[in-house]
């Protein structure tokens, strides 16, 4: 059976205690062409539960504007029809190509929006760059190997209808096998990512789910300037392995609601992981995989990548870090996205069948 398990630090500790595979960045012995799953084709993309690869590339695209109705059906079949040959065909090794719609091109030409898919609200602090925005047709692709990330670039980019949009590619630091990349903040991320059965209940619609690209560039200076402790009270863990602030192991999740002795929280009102916790979205969860990316000196930081099955849970937890979280003092939204990642296809169907009968 077709299967891969979540990137949770949980999981991937499991695997290499039962002598499991497990390379860098926290990559356990999965499959890479997708994974079956319950809907009516039965089957999930690829990139979202695979274990993290090395590097990404994430590119959007624009569908000639003047194709509309059942003319744009016709074009965009053609194109998921290419773009599924292209990748069955001698897929290398440890690439996964993640394919979403944006929300407007439901509309445009005709076909029913999935629910939940809609353009996200604007949120204080954002400083986007409409050129750096949106997009008809997004797709994440990862590989251990950047150069495969472009040439697969290439090929995609063929289709006559297409317009590139932007695209940014995103990389891990090298991380001892087994344990969570850092980022450019020094710190671990991606420690509380949800296990299997989570993904289950608050990643998966069926086979489909969404995706939320923010491209976040971080004052990784003024950061690194503060005392450790004071970096570990905005982030609400430690930085040396991840733990929560009141001592445990990095898997542990954080008790928002903890008191010191003397009545103060132990994770700190205004920490960002107190803000993204899923104690205050009822248990809701999202799957991050994000990566680092680095345009030049001046613009460096997160792209953030996330997958869940409603992307509300985003727009609650960003509109928190908005309001409370001390992060946003070190962060600058510049870039942003959503997709409706369409349930996987069988080697030698077209992607999006369901969705486009
Ligand atoms: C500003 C750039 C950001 C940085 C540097 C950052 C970094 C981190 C770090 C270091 C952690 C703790 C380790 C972990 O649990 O993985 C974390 C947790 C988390 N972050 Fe972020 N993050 C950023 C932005 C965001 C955004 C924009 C969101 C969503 C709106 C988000 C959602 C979360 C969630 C849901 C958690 C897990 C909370 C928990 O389950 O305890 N982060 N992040």
């Amino acid at each position: 059976m077709i299967y891969d398990s979540a990137p949770t630090r949980r999981s991937v500790l499991a695997a290499a205690g039962a002598g499991l595979a497990v390379t860098a960045c926290t990559r356990a012995d999965g499959d890479l062409a997708g994974r079956r799953g319950p809907g009516r084709h039965g089957v999930r993309q690829a990139g979202v539960t695979t274990p993290q690869q090395r590097n990404a590339l994430v590119l959007a695209y624009d569908l000639d504007p003047a194709l509309r109705g059942a003319e744009g059906v016709r074009a965009l079949k053609a194109i998921l029809r290419e773009w599924s040959r292209a990748l069955d065909a001698g897929r290398p090794a440890s690439l996964t190509a993640t394919v979403g719609i944006g929300p407007r091109l439901p509309a445009r030409l005709g076909l029913p929006v999935p629910a939940g898919l809609r353009e996200l609200p604007p949120f204080p602090g954002d400083r986007l760059d409409p050129a750096h925005c949106g997009g008809d047709l997004i797709v994440q692709l990862c590989s251990d190997d950047a150069r495969i990330l472009r040439r697969t670039a290439l090929r995609l980019a063929e289709e006559e209808p297409l317009r590139p949009r932007w695209s940014q590619a995103g990389f891990l630091p090298p991380a001892p096998p087994g344990t969570t990349p850092r980022n450019l903040l020094g710190f671990k991320d991606g420690s509380s990512n949800p296990t299997p059965e989570e993904c289950e209940r608050w990643v998966w619609q069926g086979d489909a789910t969404f995706l939320v690209v923010r491209r976040v560039h971080l004052r990784v200076a003024e950061f690194g300037r503060l005392a450790t402790d004071r970096q570990e009270e905005v982030i609400g863990r430690r930085r040396a392995d991840g733990a929560p602030l009141g001592g445990g192991r990095e898997e542990d999740d954080v008790d928002i609601f903890a008191k010191t002795p003397r009545g103060r929280y132990v994770t700190p009102l205004g920490s960002h992981a107190r803000a993204a916790s899923p104690r205050l979205d009822a248990g809701a969860r999202m799957l991050r995989r994000g990566y680092s990316y680095d345009n030049g000196p001046d613009d460096r930081g997160l792209l953030f990548l996330a997958f869940m099955r409603d992307p509300n849970l985003f727009v609650r937890v960003q509109r928190r870090m908005a309001a409370q979280d001390e992060l946003s003092r070190f962060s600058e939204h510049r870039g942003s996205a959503v997709a409706y990642v369409l349930p996987g296809a069988q080697r030698g169907e077209r992607l999006g069948a369901g969705f486009l009968p």
